[in-house]
């Protein structure tokens, strides 16, 4: 069985920006964040491939100072928003968990198994 969760509206993510969403599953909270780079949308578990430790020190800030890429707070590792994939620091060519969204009608929502 799966449940489908929606999580916001694709105007709560301006460009080139991030925002992160506390789900709840089993008695325990994981976090996700959603990334609108140049206006498609892409979503990851908040879990740095590295260490595991999240990648933000403050809410919804997962980029580098350039909006380009994301960012580890932790290390510094860059990752591509489109791919996950790390290209620069300890943990290259290591990948982000994606997670899959869809869009309907402006909304965003992600399936979950139960
Ligand atoms: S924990 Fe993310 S780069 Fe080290």
């Amino acid at each position: 069985m799966t449940k489908k969760l929606n999580i916001c509206n694709i105007r709560d993510i301006p460009e080139n920006t991030c925002k992160g969403f506390a789900l709840e599953k089993n008695n325990t909270e994981q976090t996700i964040f959603i990334i609108n780079k140049e206006h498609q949308f892409y979503a990851y578990k908040n879990f740095c491939p590295h260490t595991g430790a999240p990648l933000n020190w403050q809410d919804d800030v997962y980029m580098d100072l350039d909006n380009n890429h994301i960012q580890c707070s932790v290390h510094g590792a860059l990752f591509e928003a489109k791919s996950g994939r790390c290209i620069w620091g300890p943990c290259v060519n290591q990948s982000l968990l994606s997670v899959t969204i869809e869009i309907n009608n402006g909304k965003i929502s992600i399936t979950q198994p139960d």
